[in-house]
């Protein structure tokens, strides 16, 4: 009876899972895993077995993708996973697409791969009368420090400060895998209602198929530790950026959640 009763809860839960999908994975944070005292007495034998039956999703990507190599495209920069002060990329070029300022300078410049990729994203978007413009790519650790320090000022703390902007050796411009991106729609600002233009509503639906993500998403803040910001884009690559699309994921959950 004990037996049958596992069995027939085991593939309650498998099926709930198939059917789910990743569009239920929530933070722990917002919806704690019960402890075996939370459970019916009936249950919490078998929790052993459902911890190994569950899909480990986040253990089999980390092994599957080079995040913690600091030159491979799926590198992951956060505020855990810092980069060195003297880690420069190696292929760094200038895109060929339109900027908000007419100066030379190293925010124009973004990895070889990145920038071809790029310059694809901005010709197709035209082609649909959706105009963007590069603000900020590459940036070096030095930079990103004073940037800081410019936000620590503003804002009053580095707490503050943090919500908004990396660290220095914890922003992913100094991957030179990301591109901050905006539109005359909003001025050519760098300000949350990009996020309500048909530019951004365009990119959201169509950057994964030229390798971009949307790497700090409205909702996700709690994961990524960033606030929204529609208009920073990161290269991850097609094949990446098509999983986190699809799952509707950020790249720290895709890695390290368990579905
Ligand atoms: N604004 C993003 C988090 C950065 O500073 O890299
Ligand atoms: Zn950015």
């Amino acid at each position: 009876m004990r037996g049958r009763l596992l069995s027939l809860f085991i593939i309650t839960i498998f099926t709930i899972t198939l059917i789910t999908g990743c569009a239920q994975v929530t933070s722990p944070s917002n919806q704690p895993e019960p402890k075996p005292s939370q459970l019916s007495p009936d249950l919490v034998d078998s929790t052993p077995y459902l911890e190994s039956f569950l899909v480990k999703r986040g253990a089999a990507v980390q092994e599957a993708l080079n995040y913690s190599d600091i030159t491979s495209i799926t590198v992951l920069v956060n505020k855990q996973n810092h980069l060195s002060d003297d880690y420069v990329p190696p292929d760094l070029v200038e895109p060929n697409i339109p900027f908000t300022f007419a100066e030379k300078a190293e925010k124009r410049l973004l990895r070889q791969e990145a920038a071809s990729h790029l310059e694809e994203l901005f010709t197709v978007a035209q082609e649909n009368d959706i105009i963007l413009y590069g603000v900020s790519g590459y940036r070096s650790y030095q930079t990103q420090e004073y940037l800081f320090q410019y936000f620590v000022q503003r804002d009053g703390s580095e707490e503050k400060a943090n919500q908004i902007s990396a660290r220095p050796g914890e922003s992913e411009h100094q991957t030179g895998l990301a591109m901050d991106v905006t539109s005359e729609s909003v001025n050519f600002g760098l300000i949350e209602s990009f996020g309500d233009t048909k530019e951004y509503e365009w990119l959201k639906d169509n950057a994964h198929l030229f390798g971009f993500v949307v790497r700090y998403p409205q909702g996700k803040e709690h994961i990524t530790e960033y606030t929204y910001e529609p208009w920073h884009l990161r290269y991850v690559g097609q094949e990446l950026a098509l999983k986190l699309y699809e799952n509707n994921m950020s790249y720290e959950e895709y890695l390290f959640f368990r579905i």
